[in-house]
């Protein structure tokens, strides 16, 4: 089909449905201003990106020297989480403290910055925007929602576990990029006083971290702490990890073609049966759609019971938005993530993992459950999703509360078109 009739399509078909878990504008042009108006505060000037690009990979900025940002969001996984193993169970990284986690499973950081500001849309009665799956990076302190969420991991005990953000200055300074640094910035951190024993305290595992600085140094720290997230989220903004490359880029550009499988899949996903572009926006009046109207929404996923979280605390219930918020009619809402890049991974054999829980191990079982939610029985236990495939079934959602019952739960697709899906999203993968 024809760019101008798939358009013409999409303006028909999906515009006159009523939709309530996301954005009813959702498919018009980009024109709005709410949409993207913080990209442009990352100065994605070439030394600042290659700035970022350091950082983002540096193990040595870590409790134990061991863990850097693409541990977690690793470039040849859609930067997503690069170990099999773990994708097949838990879906959850373990910290620079390798005994440590936390409770989700790692989103893509491509793509990101794309994120508004967090901020509630009174006309849709919704919440836009944010990092996180709970949207609580909200941007307001520097600008971007990228650039709030990249201070956060060096000090994350579940992370990169570092006790104090002088460490991350410190380790800059003494690192092999800190000329870059004052280039980048026109601050030279050698002007600043560290105590002797600075490089223990930083890394050692107990004890507590009792460093002193100067006022005029404390304050030089505080804004070189800044200045390492607005680096990192530039290089997480730049075309380097945002390339638009994947072989879906290349047919709406009518470089390429689709298959008959992959052709089908995409009228489907922007269709009125599968209703996938209603929250994942496919746009082709924009040329850089991002699959995602950054709104929040609970689709009924099950714990993922291999996850480290409930492993611990059986009882434990991950609320999102609504914990992130304090507002019980959020609760269990997490965020419309991207699909860009959803499939990519070494190889196709590796397994990756789905859902702010992990609970899918692949995308036929995401698509299978979109599809059947509410037609088959529940699970009598807390069965993984390949046990639950086996028994032809799913387990109660995690959250029960607010769970989406317009636009999901019972498709009436098809095994060939829940196929033709899955090959549509193995197209957005750059390349
Ligand atoms: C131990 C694994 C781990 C490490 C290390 C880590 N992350 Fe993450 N990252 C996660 C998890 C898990 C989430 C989701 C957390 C949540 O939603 O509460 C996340 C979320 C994000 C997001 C939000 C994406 C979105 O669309 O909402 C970005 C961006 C990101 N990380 C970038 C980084 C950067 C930059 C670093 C290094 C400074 C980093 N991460 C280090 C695991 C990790
Ligand atoms: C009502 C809004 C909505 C609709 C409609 C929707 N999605 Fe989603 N999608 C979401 C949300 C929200 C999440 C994250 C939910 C969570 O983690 O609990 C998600 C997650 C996903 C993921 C997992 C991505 C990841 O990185 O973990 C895939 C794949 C996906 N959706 C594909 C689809 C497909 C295919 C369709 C159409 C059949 C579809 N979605 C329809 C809102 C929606």
């Amino acid at each position: 089909m024809r760019l101008t009739s798939l358009a013409s399509a999409l303006a028909i078909g999906l515009l006159a449905i009523p939709m309530t878990g996301c954005d009813e504008n959702a498919l018009e042009p980009n024109s709005d201003s709410a949409v993207r108006p913080t990209a442009s505060i990352l100065t994605a000037d070439a030394p600042n990106v290659e700035l970022g690009r350091e950082l983002y990979f540096d193990k040595s900025l870590s409790r134990n020297g061991n863990q850097s940002c693409a541990s977690c969001h690793d470039p040849k996984w859609g930067f997503t989480g690069p170990n099999p193993a773990v994708n097949d169970r838990g879906a959850v990284y373990a910290g620079s403290f390798r005994q440590r986690f936390g409770n989700r499973k790692p989103p893509s950081a491509a793509y990101a910055t794309f994120a508004p500001i967090r901020y509630y849309d009174y006309d849709e009665g919704l919440w836009i925007g944010g990092n996180f799956w709970d949207g609580r990076a909200t941007g307001e302190k520097l600008g971007n929602p990228a650039a709030d969420q990249a201070l956060g991991p060096f000090l994350n005990p579940v992370e990169q576990a570092l006790p104090d953000r002088s460490c991350v200055v410190y380790l800059v300074r003494v690192g092999n990029y800190s000329d870059l640094f004052h280039a980048v910035w026109g601050m030279d951190l050698t002007d600043l006083e560290f105590p002797k024993d600075m490089k223990q305290q930083c890394r050692r595992s107990t004890g507590d971290f009792d460093a002193e600085f100067s006022p005029e140094d404390e304050a030089a720290i505080d804004a070189a702490y800044d200045q390492v997230g607005l680096s990192i989220a530039a290089f997480e903004a730049s075309a380097e990890v945002n390339p638009f490359s994947s072989k879906y880029d290349a047919w709406k550009a009518g470089m390429e073609e689709f298959t008959d499988q992959e052709e089908l899949g995409f009228e489907l996903f922007i269709g009125e049966k599968a209703l996938c572009s209603a929250c994942h926006i496919a746009d082709l009046a924009d040329s850089q759609d991002l699959f995602t109207d950054f709104s929040f929404d609970n689709l009924g996923v099950p714990k993922n019971p291999e996850s480290p979280a409930y492993k611990s605390d059986p009882t434990f219930v991950d609320l999102g938005l609504g914990g992130s918020l304090f507002d019980l009619g959020e609760n269990g809402k997490q965020k419309v993530p991207t699909l860009r890049n959803v499939g990519k991974r070494p190889g196709t054999q590796a397994t990756k993992a789905y859902m702010h829980n992990g609970y899918f191990k692949t995308l036929e079982q995401v698509v299978n459950f979109y599809n059947t939610r509410d037609v088959k029985d529940v699970c009598p236990g807390p069965y993984t999703a390949d046990e639950a495939m086996a028994a032809d079934c799913w387990p109660a959602p995690e959250v029960a509360a607010n769970v989406n019952s317009d636009e999901l739960g019972d498709l009436g697709l098809t095994a060939e078109e829940e196929a033709a899906i899955v090959a549509f999203m193995l197209t957005l993968s750059d390349r």
